[in-house]
């Protein structure tokens, strides 16, 4: 019992929390204008709460944690904040490194990973080998978008027709699935957007297929503990059909 909440293990009954969480982190430059602070500050404190929610999602004993950090459309911002982010990013990395394998998180980095700066490429490499063998993960979409997953897929699946292993006919839904960035991953059961918007902005575009989304506006930084129950307990209340009627 923390400030009078039950732990997060138990705001909902286990049927009913998601085992994939995806998240649009947005609105850490909203907060930073709040705060009459540079747009990088707001990525740093976006980069402390991604800390914390580290601690929430092994709390709630949720299996699968992704994040869109930086996508593809991001390359386009002033060339400081994006030095600034790939700097943060690689920190975040290196800091928590011990971290993850304390607490046994295997670390995958969806998206054109070949785009990022070498020295944070290698970081990654290093950092995804090192924890592959757990089960509890955490992905991170990094030069990610839903629309260049999958175009890459579809040249995938070409390569495969023109070197004839595979018949054109036989591409369905679970080849192009089988084609993406990490294809043994369940598609998220629970999309949180922060800070508002009612967009999904390129991501996850196969795997939202049957997502619930939930926009919450709190600003990136300010998503504490009470912000993630509160997701938990809409998602809860939510009736998945999955296209089907309740019988
Ligand atoms: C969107 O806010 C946020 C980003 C483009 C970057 C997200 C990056 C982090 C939270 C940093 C660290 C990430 C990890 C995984 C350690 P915005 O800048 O678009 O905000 P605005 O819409 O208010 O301007």
């Amino acid at each position: 019992m923390e400030n009078g909440q039950p732990p997060l293990s138990h705001v909902v009954p286990p049927e009913k929390l998601p085992r994939h969480i995806a998240i649009i982190m947005d609105g850490n430059g909203r907060w930073a204008k709040r705060q009459g602070k540079p747009r990088l500050a707001g990525h740093e404190a976006g980069s402390e709460t991604v800390r914390r929610l580290l601690g929430y999602c092994r709390d709630a004993g949720i299996a699968y944690l992704t994040l869109y950090a930086f996508s593809t459309e991001n390359w386009s911002r002033p060339p400081d904040e994006v030095a600034g982010l790939m700097n943060l990013l690689g920190y975040f990395i290196r800091k928590n490194e011990a971290e993850l394998l304390e607490k046994q998180v295997r670390l995958r980095v969806i998206g054109r990973r070949e785009d990022l700066p070498e020295p944070l490429q290698a970081d990654i490499l290093r950092l995804e080998r090192e924890t592959e063998h757990f089960e509890r993960q955490l992905l991170i979409g990094l030069s990610y978008s839903g629309r260049s997953e999958i175009a890459r897929a579809a040249r995938r699946l070409a390569e495969q027709v023109k070197a004839g292993t595979l018949a054109p006919e036989a591409i369905d839904e679970a080849a192009v699935a089988a084609n993406l960035y990490a294809p043994d991953v369940p598609d998220p059961d629970l999309i949180i957007r922060t800070s508002g918007e009612m967009r999904i902005s390129n991501f996850l575009l196969w795997q939202c297929a049957y997502s619930e989304i939930y926009v919450t506006p709190v600003l990136w930084p300010d998503f504490d503990e009470r912000a993630f129950r509160d997701a938990l307990l809409a998602y809860a209340a939510r009736d998945r059909r999955f296209g089907g009627v309740k019988v």
